[in-house]
Parts: structure tokens; sequence; C-alpha cells
């Protein structure tokens, strides 16, 4: 053995104790030596997690039965959604939509294939000038469904967001945001409240109805990913073709082509992806994620408590994430561009 060789076997037995606990954390790549062990997973180790982090997000989801009605907890049972439209009384929402349209702020911007995300986070600076969208980042009536369908009472991550789309054939490269996927292996809540209608053809949000639920054959398609991912040590955003949604019984993506005032919270373990654009488009929305550790039992841990954090989560990820590019750990996802308006024109082609 070179002594190569034998240092960085030394160095994988050092770290084997903080991959195993990486077991109950929210990781969900295959890159590490516990997670990604083929030998491990098929013993059930990734199917463990699934059923494991379920079973705790249904206790604690019970706790929060009251921020949704009991109408919408059976649709949200039977179909992983929860849609909201007319949210808000017309005076109220537009009064609303004029102010995200005069609010200028500092931006970031990410591409992929031929669409960009702008998100523009609404921190407590920003929102000093922004009363009407303030005082609704508190509300119930958006916040709710996001608490139920996450499983967590706490502060979502909030930004205002913008979608520009491209068709497909002009982009050159494909948005890999189109193919049918989901984001990890537990539960996580993203909510997108639509500021202007959605046209069928202008690239709607996309989601399989019934796909977040844990079906025998859900768990052994899940079985069967796993041993793949840790094949070639791969992420955890499985992704699955049109094609396999009949095998695991499941029916065609239902197309989110809603009009302005209209709220979607989705359950991002059942699949979606973001549909084609037949045209360049653009789409501005309040959009809102959550994400803590899976395996939490409790329902109201949360880092907005601390100093500072509340209305920075996002903010205190993209400097986290900015330490990590320049240590050349990872490269640049979320690109600055400066202060901007949600409806402002891409920033490279400024
Ligand atoms: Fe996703």
């Amino acid at each position: 053995m070179t002594t190569k060789t034998l240092s960085s076997r030394l160095a994988g037995l050092a770290l084997t104790p903080l991959h195993a606990l990486q077991i109950v954390t929210g990781r969900k790549d295959f890159k590490n030596d516990v997670l990604g062990s083929e030998a491990l997973n098929r013993k059930g180790l990734h199917v463990w997690r699934v059923l494991a982090a379920a079973r705790v997000t249904a206790r604690r989801r019970s706790k929060l039965e009251r921020f949704v009605s009991p109408q919408e907890r059976a649709f949200f049972a039977e179909n992983g959604y929860i849609e909201r439209r007319n949210l808000l009384p017309d005076a109220e929402f537009a009064k609303l939509v004029a102010e995200v349209e005069a609010l200028k702020a500092p931006a970031r911007e990410m591409r992929e294939g031929g669409a960009v995300t702008r998100r523009i986070p609404l921190t407590p600076d920003v929102l000093k000038n922004a009363p009407t969208l303030a005082a609704f980042l508190k509300d119930e009536r958006w916040t709710g469904p996001i608490r139920y369908v996450g499983g967590f009472d706490v502060e979502p991550v909030l930004s205002i967001q913008t979608i520009f789309g491209e068709p497909s054939a002009a982009a050159g490269s494909k948005d890999p945001q189109t193919d049918l996927h989901m984001d990890t292996f537990h539960s996580t809540a993203k909510a997108w409240y639509f500021l202007y209608d959605v046209p069928e053809d202008e690239g709607p949000f996309t989601y399989v109805a019934g796909s977040h639920k844990l079906t025998p054959r859900r768990l052994a398609w899940h079985k069967r990913q796993s041993l793949l991912a840790a094949a070639r040590r791969g992420g955890g955003a499985f992704r699955i073709p049109l094609s396999a949604l009949k095998l695991l019984r499941l029916p065609q993506p239902t197309k989110f082509a809603v009009p302005a005032n209209t709220l979607v919270v989705g359950d991002t373990f059942g699949f979606h992806a973001r549909g084609h654009s037949a045209r360049r488009s653009i789409r501005v929305e309040l959009y809102a994620s959550q994400r803590p550790n899976p395996f939490l039992p409790f329902t109201s841990l949360d880092s907005a408590k601390l100093p500072y954090v509340s209305g920075r989560k996002e903010v205190i990820s993209w400097f986290f994430e900015d330490w990590l590019v320049k240590l050349k750990m990872q490269r640049l996802i979320w690109r600055p561009v400066g202060a901007v308006k949600a409806r402002d024109a891409v920033a490279e082609k400024r």
C-alpha cells in the first residue's frame, strides 16, 4: 500500500463517525462513505432515512393542524400541495403588487440552462421602505400553510423571486429544473405566491399529485435509486422520467397555470418540475421555503430567534456560500447583481 493510499484510508476512518452522524441530518447526497455505502443502502439505510424522516414529520405536522382548514388537510394528504386562490382582497393585493414593483434592493441571480432565477431577499433593511410587504410577511394566511406542509412552526426563508424563462430550443443548454424530480429524501415545503397570472405555456410549476405518499412501490423505487446513487457517489435529488410515473401508479403532472393572487404550497418530496416555456417569459412571485433538519422532533426550534437571523436566513446562507467559494470548495451559484427591481432585465444583459 502506498503512503498516499494509507493516509487517505486513515483520513477516511477518522471521518467515519462524522459521516455516520450525518445519517440523522438533512444531508441528501451519497458522497460520503456511510451515506454512499452500497452495502449499507442494500441493507436499507436510505429507505430507513426516508421512513424515519416521514414519521417524525407526520408527528410534527399533527401539532400544526391549526394553520390549515380540515378540507385543506384532507386535500394535502391526498395530493401533496395546498392551493389558495384569491388569497388577498383585491385592494390589498393591488397595494402589495405596487409595493413589490417599486422595490429596488440587492439581489442575486442564478442561471440554469436558459432560465435565470433572481431573488431579492426580504431582509429587515429592505422592508423598512415596504410596510405592506412587511406586514404581509407575518400574515398567517400565507405562512400558515408553509408551516403545516413543512412541519415546522419557524420563519420561512422569504424573497421576491423572478424567473426569466427561455424557450428550451433557444436556450442552448437545458434548464435542469424542467426535469421531474424530488428535492430530497424528506418532506420540504416550498411556496409560491403568484403576483401575476401564470400562462400555461410560460413555464408554470408542475407537480405530480399524490407523489408525496410513501407507497410500497415508491419505497422500492427509492431503494433502487439509492443503490444507483451510491454506485456513482451522486446527488440525492432523484429524477424520474414521465414514463416511469405509471409504474409508481402516479398521474401525469398538474400544471399550475393559475391566476394572480394564488398561493401554492407544495411538499417537494413529491415529484415536481418547472414547465417548459414556449416563449421568453417573466414570472414574479413571493417565494418561501423551509428545510430544517427533518429528524428534529420539535416544531419551533427556529434559528430566526437568534439575534440578527430573523429575515436574513437567505443572506446568511449566501454569506457562507461566498466563503466556500473563496476557499475554492464550491463554485459560485448565486451571483450578486446589485440593487435591482423584480422586473428589471437580467443583469448580464444590461
Ligand atoms: Fe425542486
